[in-house]
């Protein structure tokens, strides 16, 4: 059962960008299902703020239109509807400029949480948090909630972290991974820390090797401009998959707090191996042909309308913990976009056992442990067991399989979405699940490198097919290692 539901003491919470992509898909649907599961106390308000010149009661029909698109059920009953609306207000506003801040000063509740969510573009998220302090919203139970890319580079990072810690204390400011949301990566710290199986195992001397991997079947779309200035290793690598990297590897925290966490993730990064050069595989996918299965796509360089672009849809890498826990075990990263399948998954590859009583005929075994984030949420332990039969002792590996919505059934209701906990959290004042400033810089410390050796050397992704699993480099990077990745099943 999702016992999330304890109602958040009233609050204000105000959109910036509440017009825009983000807040259509993903925060105005959030808030509505908070809403509806009994989340929010009487007298909770939520602001949109955009410069498009709106009054309330056309955000609110703006608002009411989102929400009917998502085919949400509940947006189908206008009296619960019609209840969500009744908390929502606009200001027209802009960031770079006087218009609407003293109009939006004067809709703020004195004594009450209140949250800014920077849903804009980022460079504006300066002028915002300079604006927010010049009219004196800034207060100590102010919160900003900044969305990503929080930087493109080290130094950029350090920058809107001075700028933002000019205005804010650092317990002020979520910085949003929306990984960190979702149910099975905090069900990885569940699984890890509160069972007694595992934790004894989780090290160089038991794990063979941990693949983690983050597949997508979408193409870059609309946000071409953004993506060709970031590539996989920005938009995804940089905080997703070091996240998920972190929280695998990380040691156990004292408690489930806020700091506990994030130091001890902090620790990983910063124990993390520069990545070697023939360590890394980057991608960029080529056009589906008319005839082909599927139909005709275009490639990257045509999505992007960059006929020479030189950044990466995929990248693959190895790298390596320097810590007593991981040393010798390789962590092999991978994401891309227009690949076989969606599918996130972390899989976790035991070593063999040290010696076969049952004779080579028996063959090569070990023990995985797979954790689905999406779809399909749900773990798997791989087991060997003795084939059924007469056929003499011959072993095979079958799944011990936990698929939350069937293993957890009709009661464990629908989990929430990553940015409905992640924005009660903001509520509650809980940064476990946000990322810490160093955090994000130690991130880039690692990042940067790798990005400065390609621009040196001036490489060029290598080219892959769409609904492929990626280059084939790819596979060479694990075949090498006389190791294999784990096929991406959605
Ligand atoms: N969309 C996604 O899936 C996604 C995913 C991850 C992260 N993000 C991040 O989320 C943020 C928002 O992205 P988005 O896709 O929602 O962008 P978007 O669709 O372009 O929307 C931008 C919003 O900002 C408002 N805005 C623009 N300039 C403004 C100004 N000077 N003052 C006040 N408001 C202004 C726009 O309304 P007006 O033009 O009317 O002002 C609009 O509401 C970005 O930081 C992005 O990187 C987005």
């Amino acid at each position: 059962m999702y016992s999330g539901a304890i109602p958040v003491d009233p609050f204000d919470l105000v959109i910036f960008g509440g017009t825009g992509d983000l807040a259509r898909r993903k925060i105005l649907p959030a808030l509505f299902r908070r809403f509806c599961a009994g989340q929010f106390a009487e007298g909770a308000r939520i602001t949109g703020a955009a410069r498009a010149g709106m009054d309330a009661e056309g955000y609110r029909a703006f608002v009411a239109d989102v929400l009917r698109d998502t085919a949400d059920p509940q947006a189908g009953d206008d009296t619960m509807l019609g209840r969500f609306l009744g908390t929502v207000d606009y200001v027209a506003i802009d960031a770079t400029g006087e218009n609407g801040w003293a109009e939006l000063a004067a809709r703020m509740t004195e004594d009450r949480a209140r949250a800014f969510f920077f849903s804009v573009r980022p460079r504006l998220f300066g002028d915002l948090a300079e604006r927010l302090h010049q009219h004196g919203l800034a207060s100590d139970r102010a919160r900003i909630v900044v969305e990503k890319p929080f930087g493109h580079d080290l130094a950029s990072a350090r920058d809107l972290n001075a700028t933002l810690a000019t205005h804010f204390h650092e317990s002020q400011i979520f910085r949003i991974d929306h990984y960190l949301g979702k149910e099975t990566v905090q069900n990885l710290m569940a699984v890890r820390f509160g069972n007694m199986l595992f934790e004894p195992l989780w090290n160089s001397q038991y794990v063979d090797h941990i693949q983690i991997t983050v597949a997508e079947t979408v193409g870059v779309g609309g946000r071409g401009d953004y993506y060709d200035r970031a590539g996989a290793i920005r938009d995804m690598m940089q905080n997703h998959l070091m996240q998920l990297l972190c929280l695998i590897a990380m040691e156990p925290p004292a408690k489930f707090d806020p700091d506990a966490v994030r130091d001890e993730k902090l620790k990983v990064i910063r124990a993390l191996d520069p990545v070697q050069p023939h360590h890394i595989v980057r991608g960029q996918y080529n056009a589906r042909p008319e005839g082909a299965g599927g139909g005709a796509l275009p490639g990257y360089r045509e999505e992007v309308g960059n006929p020479r672009s030189k950044t990466e849809s995929y990248i693959a890498l190895r790298t390596h913990i320097s810590n007593w826990r991981w040393a010798g075990t390789p962590f092999y990263l991978r994401t891309g976009k227009r690949l076989v399948a969606r599918s996130s998954v972390i899989n976790v590859m035991f070593k063999e056992t040290p010696h076969s009583i049952f004779g080579q005929e028996a063959g090569r075994h070990a023990n995985l442990l797979s954790i689905r984030l999406q779809p399909n949420e749900g773990i798997t332990l791989q087991v060997t067991i003795k084939e059924p039969g007469p056929g003499g002792m011959r072993l095979i590996d079958v799944p011990l399989d936990m698929t939350f919505a069937e293993a957890l059934g009709p009661a464990s209701g629908r989990a929430p979405d990553a940015y409905e906990r992640l924005i009660v959290d903001v509520l509650r004042g809980n940064q476990t699940l946000f990322m810490r400033g160093d955090e994000v810089e130690a991130a880039w410390a690692w990042i940067d490198p790798i990005i400065a050796g390609w621009t040196s050397r001036g490489e060029v992704p290598k080219p892959y097919d769409i609904g492929s699993t990626g280059p084939s480099d790819a596979e060479q990077l694990m075949t090498r290692d006389d190791r294999k990745w784990r096929g991406i099943n959605p």
